[in-house]
């Protein structure tokens, strides 16, 4: 966190900035269509697009925290938005593989938006090179832009179940890495990496005889071990360097989403609490595996 003197470039009636435009989402579908396609392919934004908004109608000097969800647009990822976004002084960057996808999501809940918050949607696929340069590119120059010294909070959130291996730990565990790598300069001391895993990664539960009775994902499951690893990995190496951030796996529990065709127990808008109170949380463990209901063992 940060004190900072924030220059909002908004109107004050609104606060969701469209995807890598970073245009008004007062401005027409047209006006937006035609800064999208004067972008690259990909939606890269360079800091004309930035500095090309509107002139600024009010300056305000506020807390600011900022945040980067992978996978942002459905399921887990956008209640997470969404409830960061209904608290003060955040901005959060929504990942989405498709810009209308993230819009189109947070079109339903911009009246909950703080009046003091902002979200921004961001194309962001994170098994692609040129996607996460462009995504990184733009947050740097939008938090520079805002006069933020970085990033907050990562939430390492995208993610598939799908039988084939090749396809999980492309995206559950190589993806996972490359953003994390990508995005780790950019991100404040004191700061903090989430990965949502699942407690079907816990070693410890499938050696207890009643778990094996449950139904099996192998390549889901091993890669959000992997996934976990890489949560000690990161936590010991950010505790090397000082730099206070935090690094904690979580399990969200058993939620009615896409990924299990929503056969899940949970509402995703409460699922996603526990990830929304640590992310918003400024301290607390590090190189821990946690649910609701307090730690899992690895
Ligand atoms: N649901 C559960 O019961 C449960 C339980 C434990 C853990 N989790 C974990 O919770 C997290 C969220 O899952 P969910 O249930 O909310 O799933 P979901 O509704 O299927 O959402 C997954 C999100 O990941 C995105 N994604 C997939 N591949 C991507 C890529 N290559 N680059 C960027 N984004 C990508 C999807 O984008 P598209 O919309 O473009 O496909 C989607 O936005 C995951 O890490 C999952 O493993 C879920």
């Amino acid at each position: 966190m940060i004190r900072v003197s924030l220059v909002l470039s908004s109107s004050s009636s609104s606060r969701i900035f469209v995807g890598q435009e970073t245009l008004l989402s007062g401005r027409s579908s047209n006006t937006r269509r035609s800064a999208r396609e004067s972008g690259s392919a990909r939606g890269a934004v360079s800091r004309r697009d930035i500095r090309g908004l509107p002139p600024f109608t009010f300056t305000v000097t506020m807390s600011v925290r900022s945040f980067l969800i992978t996978g942002a647009n459905q399921g887990l990822g956008v209640h997470t938005v969404h409830q960061l976004a209904s608290t003060p002084d955040v901005l959060v960057f929504m990942g989405s593989r498709k810009l209308a996808a993230a819009e189109d999501a947070t079109s339903k809940f911009a009246s909950d938006i703080h009046p003091s918050s902002a979200v921004v949607p961001v194309q962001l696929d994170i098994t692609d090179k040129e996607s996460i340069k462009n995504a990184h590119d733009f947050i740097s120059g939008y938090l520079q832009e805002k006069n933020l010294t970085g990033l907050d909070v990562l939430v390492n959130n995208a993610a598939i179940m799908v039988p084939s291996f090749e396809a999980s730990y492309a995206v559950n565990v190589l993806g996972t890495v490359a953003i994390t790598e990508a995005i780790r300069p950019l991100l404040n001391d004191g700061g903090a990496i989430l990965n949502i895993s699942s407690k079907v990664a816990s070693m410890w539960l499938w050696s207890q005889t009643k778990w094996r009775e449950r139904p099996i994902y192998p390549a889901y499951s091993s890669s959000k071990c992997a996934l976990n690893s890489l949560t000690l990995q990161w936590a010991f190496q950010e505790d090397q360097k000082g730099s206070g951030i935090r690094v904690v796996s979580i399990c969200p529990g058993y939620n009615a989403t896409n990924m299990n065709n929503y056969a899940g127990t949970m509402d995703p808008a409460d699922g996603c609490k526990v990830i929304v109170q640590t992310a918003l949380d400024k301290d607390g463990k590090s190189g821990v595996f946690f649910d609701r209901n307090g730690e899992i063992q690895w």
